[in-house]
């Protein structure tokens, strides 16, 4: 059993595409940390898609299902959590974020984000709205309640990988 590195959570938000998968790897790679990506779990423990969830059940279900392994999450430690990007839209979210450790916030352009989000068909928010205006318009609907969770906000554009993990293990 590896030494734990954290005696806390790391949570990663923001906005789909800012990188919090990629960053998420980056660290089990490096680090040997566990990783919980939300949507992944979820969609693991409901045996569907999030798009198919989203559908059947509705967005609020799927909301309520991100509380309740956020709270899960609490009783481990040296986990990096890869929120959803609508996790911190909750207030209560923001809470259970906040006992589960350090909020890392991961920003990026509009135009970054469509690059990176544009050949992904599981996000349902985006099908049929892959555009730089309607990304740039939630973008900033979010923007405050991002910013109000975070401890620590890591600017993606333009840096690699090893940089943006650099910058976080610094500044953790
Ligand atoms: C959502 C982001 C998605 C996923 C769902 C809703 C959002 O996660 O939870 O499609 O509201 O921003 P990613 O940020 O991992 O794409």
């Amino acid at each position: 059993q590896a030494r734990k590195l954290f005696d806390y959570n790391i949570v990663l938000i923001g906005f789909m595409g800012a990188g919090k998968s990629t960053i998420s790897d980056f660290l089990r790679t490096v680090f040997a940390m566990e990783v919980v990506e939300m949507d992944q779990i979820i969609a693991e423990r409901e045996g569907m898609s999030i798009s198919d969830i989203f559908e059947t059940y509705g967005e609020e279900y799927f909301r309520n299902l991100e509380t309740e392994l956020l709270i899960e999450m609490q009783s481990r430690s040296n986990v990096v959590i890869s929120c959803g990007g609508g996790v911190p839209m909750r207030e209560r979210n923001v809470v259970e974020m906040k006992k589960n450790g350090r909020v890392v916030l991961l920003t990026a352009k509009p135009e970054t984000i469509l690059n990176r989000v544009k050949d992904n068909h599981d996000r349902p928010l985006l099908e049929g709205n892959k555009n730089v205006s309607f990304i740039g318009d939630l973008m900033e609907k979010r923007r405050e309640k991002y910013q109000a969770a975070a401890d620590i906000v890591i600017e993606t554009d333009g840096k690699d990988k090893l940089e943006i993990c650099e910058e976080l293990v610094h500044r953790l």
